[in-house]
């Protein structure tokens, strides 16, 4: 099983690369940034709580998007690995997803963390925002998911170099360039 973290404040490009290692390594990919939007575009009553979170740039309650995350995983089927985007985002998501993977027998095989500065961020987000219509992707609520990321989320840098999984990749670049990148780290584990 290969289980991957792609890990990145917003906009580093978690879903850009990786659309491309499931097409290359065959993997499940989780999101669970679009499980919500999904919810939300659905009207149901996960998302009308979730869009209260999101629209205004903080997190999802931690026992509420551990229990998502559990249930979509278990959905998945004849599982070659999966790759894990926008989860965990707190220790307390990172300690739950060590959990429920042991419990299967399974574990983390790499958590990769594209750094990105933080004005390209700005700039991606901002771009992505004008052209999807993406309701998080303006300035004050990148600012504030910016907030969220450092004092939240980074915080699992440490985390995942203690547990000897993370791998550094430099998220500035050609989408070719850095996908090249994630390649060689997922084929030196
Ligand atoms: P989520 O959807 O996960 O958003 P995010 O982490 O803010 O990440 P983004 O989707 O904005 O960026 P990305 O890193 O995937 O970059 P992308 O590839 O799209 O979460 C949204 C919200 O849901 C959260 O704020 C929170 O409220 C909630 N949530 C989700 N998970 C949660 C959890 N676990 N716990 C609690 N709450 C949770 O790229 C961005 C743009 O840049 C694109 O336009 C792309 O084309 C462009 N781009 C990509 N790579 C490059 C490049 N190399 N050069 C130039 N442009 C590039």
């Amino acid at each position: 099983m290969l289980n991957i973290v792609i890990f990145g404040a917003p906009g580093s490009g978690k879903g850009t690369q990786s659309a491309r290692i499931v097409e290359k390594y065959g993997l499940n990919h989780i999101s669970t940034g679009d499980v919500l939007r999904a919810e939300i575009k659905n009207g149901t009553e996960l998302g009308k709580t979730a869009k209260g979170y999101i629209d205004n740039g903080q997190l999802i309650p931690d026992a509420l998007m551990i229990d998502i995350l559990a249930s979509v995983f278990d959905s998945l089927k004849d599982s070659k690995g999966v790759i894990f985007d926008g989860f965990p985002r707190t220790i307390a998501q990172a300690d739950a997803l060590k959990a429920m993977l042991k419990e299967r027998g399974q574990e983390v095989s790499v958590m990769l963390d594209l750094e990105v500065p933080e004005d390209e961020l700005m700039t991606r987000l901002i771009k992505r925002g004008q052209e999807s219509g993406r309701a998080d992707d303006n300035e004050e609520t990148i600012k504030k998911r910016l907030v969220v990321y450092h004092s939240q989320t980074a915080p699992l840098i440490d985390w995942y170099k203690k547990d000897g999984t993370y791998r550094h990749i430099n998220g500035l670049g050609t989408m070719d360039g850095i996908f090249a990148d994630i390649c060689k780290a997922i084929e030196n584990i």
